[in-house]
């Protein structure tokens, strides 16, 4: 018999017989040359039922009548054991740093990263990466130990208020983004979720939503993503949202949480709840949610009191709480959080170093979406530049909701909502970030003045006197809210015209948190997507805008020229449905009935580009697009067939500045209606230097959902080397051998 499984059946054996523990005996969950599940099993063997009871549901603390001295206003806190060291569960929001939304906790800052569709914009899995681990170096410090972080929805309608907090819409890049994240946060020995399972895809309504959509297209979109994410993030804890899917609340949807997650996926961690999502004892528990979290945002403490009667009535057997907590507790042990514990007290935080991760990751992820004339990058000889509008003399607009960072350097502008389903927890939020100013510092020689959006005839004139005009257009996105329309608000269309037609040098800056509509495009010579660029939002912008760095991010999502292109213009609300707080099903009650209506996914895995692509319909920048500020060339393409596929390119950079440069592979497999992503490569490449480069085919991305699961078809696939979703640089063909995959969670080239 091997030494492990004699210490594994002497570990079980002592944990079996609680009685018999004394000071000096073995405990085996301290053992680390154990499996995480055995620690995780010896641990609740030892555990009485009240606390295991009390480890399946957790409080909101502002809302929370049970309070203690270790629990601060954060979304989440579950009392842990501190007999057998089980810490307390203490859970932060940290989409985008560690939120403090409404300013919660006074005083407490963290470092904002843009909006997840910048980290997504920057097509490089290793900043995603570094953003995480900064995350959760912050969290830790500040005594977090459960990140609600790892967002990785797809972006099925460009209006999706939340659209900015994700990674956009494609099942490779959002999934392998949300993997270097999820690895970054747990390299901090504490645990990150990912989030929401599956298809809250809609901000309205969003507790009412019935998600409809058949497997294939579900297994081959959001749970490709999920997939991918989970396998190669490997988070502790997998968050259901607030939606349903054909018919089943996402908390009690038997099909999501068990038959996917566990029977095929083998998902080892826990299921929490998002707060305010559950609605049942039994269905919920029964069909695979093993936390309710933030209680008091739910109708009643479900897995409370509720749970404890009907595991008494025998309608849950107590051998499903037993698997509850060992599902928790498996995660604690293997993120190494309980080999570790978060400290006592707050430490300090090397603030400035972080932000210079969040200023990269802007750099990396902003756009540049047209530039005539070469306009841009500015010349530092411009004598007289004037900015207009988005307040940009004091920062940059961030997105609202749960993922709310109070950054550091604090809010210059805060702006509370008097109505609508974010106003109880949302404020329209600017970091401390400031582009004039930043402008300033690189144009020391230049009169840089700014104007406020107030007036477009002011705002032509002072256009008129200057060199060079750049506006600045703000788009607000929240959860719990839709985005009312892609334009510009505000006037702000009228505003770019009137200063467009007074100077021909006229730059528009976006900041938004997904696609607006640009009815005045081919007025301005230049064009730079920068999403909520956080808290050195300011200085990535100026950065870029001279050419200090280049223009290096490709979009994550799919600018429609108008919103009849899109699968659905507006979000689905039935006339009859009123919901005022979107947080809680408490709240909608309140309002109206709980009566859920369907919202049909009928473009199905056809998602962004795939949805343009089957309607032949052209977008205004398709998915993949960014202009750099230098060319390139790609030749000698071959595409490399055989079970690793690949293409391989040289890649040369024509002009004189150094430049980044992002090919990506796309490929139409057998029983796939059009091209997938299936690999990229960002590089950067010094004038005139050229360089071999390989881009694996991601395997994954030949596989096709079929009744019995998986299967990649034998045979020639048609696989493009692209510089976006629309633009081909050459065609090829890889042969590919057959495979039968199975149901099971589907393997990365690099396994
Ligand atoms: C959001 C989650 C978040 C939770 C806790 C919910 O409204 O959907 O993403 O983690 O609140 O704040």
């Amino acid at each position: 018999m091997s030494t492990q499984v004699t210490r594994i059946i002497a570990a079980v054996l002592l944990a079996a017989s609680p009685a018999s523990l004394s000071a000096k005996d073995v405990e085996p969950w301290k053992d680390r040359s154990l499996s995480a599940s055995v620690r995780a099993d010896t641990l609740v063997k030892a555990m009485t039922e009240e606390e295991k009871l009390a480890y399946i549901h957790g409080l909101f603390p502002p809302m929370a009548k049970q309070q203690s001295a270790d629990m601060i206003p954060s979304a989440g806190y579950v009392p842990g054991v501190p007999r057998l060291g089980i810490p307390n569960l203490r859970e932060s929001d940290a989409s985008l740093g560690v939120a403090n939304q409404v300013e919660q906790r006074k005083g407490d800052v963290a470092t904002a990263l843009p909006a997840g569709l910048a980290t997504a914009a920057g097509f490089d899995p290793a900043l995603a990466y570094q953003g995480g681990a900064m995350i959760g170096a912050e969290a830790r410090a500040k005594t977090f130990n459960i990140l609600l972080a790892g967002g990785v929805n797809l972006t099925r309608d460009a209006w999706n208020g939340r659209n900015f907090e994700y990674l956009g819409e494609d099942p490779l890049l959002a999934g392998t983004m949300a993997a270097a994240a999820i690895n970054g946060v747990q390299s901090n020995h504490i645990i990150s979720t990912v989030k929401h399972l599956a298809l809250n895809a809609q901000e309205t309504a969003r507790i009412l939503v019935d998600a409809h959509i058949d497997e294939k297209s579900l297994r081959e979109s959001d749970l490709l993503a999920f997939d991918i994410a989970i396998r190669g993030g490997k988070p502790g804890s997998v968050m259901c949202g607030y939606n349903l899917v054909n018919g089943d609340w996402n908390c009690e949807n038997k099909f999501l949480l068990t038959d996917v997650l566990r029977t095929d996926w083998h998902y080892p961690g826990w299921v929490m709840s998002d707060w305010g999502a559950v609605h049942s004892t039994q269905k919920a528990a029964l069909a695979g949610l093993d936390q309710q979290s933030g209680q008091e945002l739910d109708k009643a403490p479900y897995f409370g009191e509720l749970f404890v009667k009907a595991m008494r009535a025998g309608d849950i057997p107590k051998a499903r709480l037993d698997e509850m907590v060992h599902r928790i507790l498996t995660s604690v042990v293997a993120s190494g959080l309980y080999d570790n514990p978060t400290p006592a007290t707050e430490q300090s935080i090397d603030y400035a170093t972080n932000a210079a991760v969040a200023q990269r990751i802007a750099e990396a992820g902003i756009v540049l979406l047209k530039n005539e004339r070469g306009v841009l990058p500015l010349a530092k000889r411009a004598k007289k530049i004037v900015l207009i509008g988005g307040h940009a003399d004091v920062g940059v607009l961030s997105g609202g909701g749960s993922s709310q960072v109070r950054s550091v350097g604090g809010a210059p502008i805060e702006i509370p909502l008097t109505s609508g389903a974010a106003a109880s927890f949302v404020r329209v939020t600017y970091h401390n970030s400031s582009p004039l100013k930043a402008i300033r510092a690189l144009a020391p020689d230049a009169d840089v003045q700014y104007i406020d959006a107030s007036d477009p005839a002011v705002a032509a004139a002072a256009a008129k006197a200057a060199d060079v005009a750049i506006v600045f257009g703000t788009h607000w996105q929240t959860e719990a809210q839709d985005a009312p329309s892609l334009s510009l608000p505000d006037g702000q269309d009228t505003l770019i015209e009137a200063v467009a037609g007074a100077n021909a040098n006229t730059i528009v800056v976006l900041e938004s948190g997904g696609p607006v509509l640009m009815p005045w495009i081919n007025r301005v010579p230049a064009v730079l997507e920068a999403w909520y660029p956080g808290q050195r939002g300011g200085e990535a912008i100026a950065r870029v805008l001279f050419g200090e760095v280049d223009a290096s991010g490709r979009l994550p999502m799919t600018f429609p020229k108008d919103p009849g292109q899109l699968p659905r213009p507006v979000p689905v609300i039935p006339a009859s449905v009123t919901l005022t707080n979107a947080m809680s099903d408490a709240g909608a009650t309140a309002t109206g009935p709980m009566v859920p209506f369907k919202v049909e996914y009928a473009e199905g895995a056809d998602v962004g580009y795939r949805w343009y692509a089957r309607k032949q319909e052209t977008p205004l920048f398709p998915f993949g697009f960014g202009l750099s500020y230098t060319q390139f060339s790609y030749s000698k393409t071959s595409f490399n067939s055989g079970p690793k596929p690949s293409v391989s390119v040289t890649v040369r950079n024509l002009g004189k500045r150094s430049g980044v440069t992002v090919p990506q592979i796309y490929v139409t497999p057998a029983g796939q209606s059009s091209a997938r992503l299936a690999g990229w490569k960002r590089l950067t490449l010094d004038p005139g230097a050229s360089k071999r480069i390989i881009i694996p085919i991601d395997t994954r991305m030949l596989a096709s959902w079929e009744p019995s699961g998986w299967r990649i078809v034998a045979g020639q696939v048609k696989a493009s080397l692209a510089t976006d979703a629309n633009r081909i640089e050459t065609t090829g063909k890889i042969n590919v051998p057959g495979q039968v995959l199975g149901t099971g969670s589907l393997r990365s080239p690099e396994e």
